[in-house]
């Protein structure tokens, strides 16, 4: 990334409460007109964060609630969104959790790792179709490495025939997202919008610690990944980076028809949320 990378006006980032998130909220504050970060937690909880993240520039910024693990929340927080801006330029999708111990279901009878990494960042990026094409924007999933050794049967999501374990569930659900920043560039009618899907690094945050012993960078490096992800002046074409550079993802990302077979099913478990919710998106479709 360099000083001649252009500012976009705004950014929407998930998961900016901890972690990676945090960091890259305060690498992002001197870079936006406006900013508006998404935390889990309850407003009154992050005071002190927004006061810091304010004090940082001049940004605009914006704190949203959700809890990824019920996916009305996150119609409601596209709702909220398209109520505070008409553009979206760059959407960082960075909430994540790790694998619960045991396979666990959502109330929207999703398992629960597939819902809050999976299906709820892909369905936000769905409500928010209208506003990020407004904008020609770009979507950034956070991914992961682990995505690599994974394989996910579009026909069994919600690991109801898989065996599961923690890390498998959580890297079935980063496969999916690489996957889907290759759809989205691949099929989503123009004005088009780019798509990234980056793998941060092994960073030293609350999740790394939940699923594996294991060390790892400081969050500040992890950030630097993401925001080069983010700003960079480079198209990104759908394209998976390792930390900081393109690198082959997982074969089953780049074929078209696992992608189709992908969508079909995703569409099938977020079908029972209103089309009345759709908020200001009209979805890729135009619909
Ligand atoms: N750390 C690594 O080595 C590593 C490697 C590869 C990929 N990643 C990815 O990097 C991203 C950031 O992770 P991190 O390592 O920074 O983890 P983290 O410190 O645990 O931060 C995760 C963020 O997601 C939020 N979140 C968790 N569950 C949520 C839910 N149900 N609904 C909405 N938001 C939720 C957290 O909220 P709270 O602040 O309330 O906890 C926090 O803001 C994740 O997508 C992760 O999969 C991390």
């Amino acid at each position: 990334m360099s000083s001649a990378d252009p500012v976009p006006t705004t950014l929407v980032l998930t998961g900016a409460t901890s972690g990676i998130g945090e960091a890259v909220a305060r690498l992002l504050v001197p870079r936006a007109a406006r900013l508006i970060v998404h935390g889990p937690r309850h407003p009154t909880e992050v005071d002190r964060f927004l006061g810091r993240l304010r004090d940082l520039g001049r940004s605009e910024v914006h704190y949203v609630q959700a809890d990824f693990d019920d996916l009305t929340a996150v119609v409601a927080l596209a709702g909220r969104i398209a109520a505070l801006t008409d553009r979206v330029d760059v959407l960082i999708n960075n909430a994540g959790r790790p694998g619960p111990p045991t396979r666990q279901l959502s109330d929207d009878s999703n398992e629960l790792t597939l819902q809050t990494n999976y299906l709820a960042p892909v369905l936000l990026t769905d409500r928010l179709a209208v506003l990020l094409r407004a904008a020609h924007g770009r979507v950034v999933h956070v991914a992961s490495a682990t995505h690599l050794s994974a394989s996910l049967d579009p026909d069994d999501l919600n690991m109801e025939h898989t065996a599961y374990s923690p890390t498998v569930a959580y890297a079935r659900s980063k496969l999916g997202l690489v996957a889907h920043a290759q759809w989205l560039v691949d099929q989503a009618p123009s004005p088009r919008v780019d798509a990234v899907s980056v793998h941060p690094g092994v960073i030293r945050t609350a999740l790394l610690h939940a699923m594996f012993d294991i060390g790892g960078a400081p969050v500040a490096q992890g950030a630097r990944n993401v925001v080069q992800a983010a700003l960079s002046a480079n198209a990104w074409d759908g394209r998976y980076l390792a930390e900081d550079r393109p690198a082959q993802p997982n074969p089953a990302a780049l074929d078209p028809e696992f992608r189709s077979r992908l969508m079909t099913q995703t569409s099938r478990l977020t079908s029972h949320l209103s089309a009345n919710d759709r908020s200001s998106s009209a979805g890729w479709d135009g619909s």
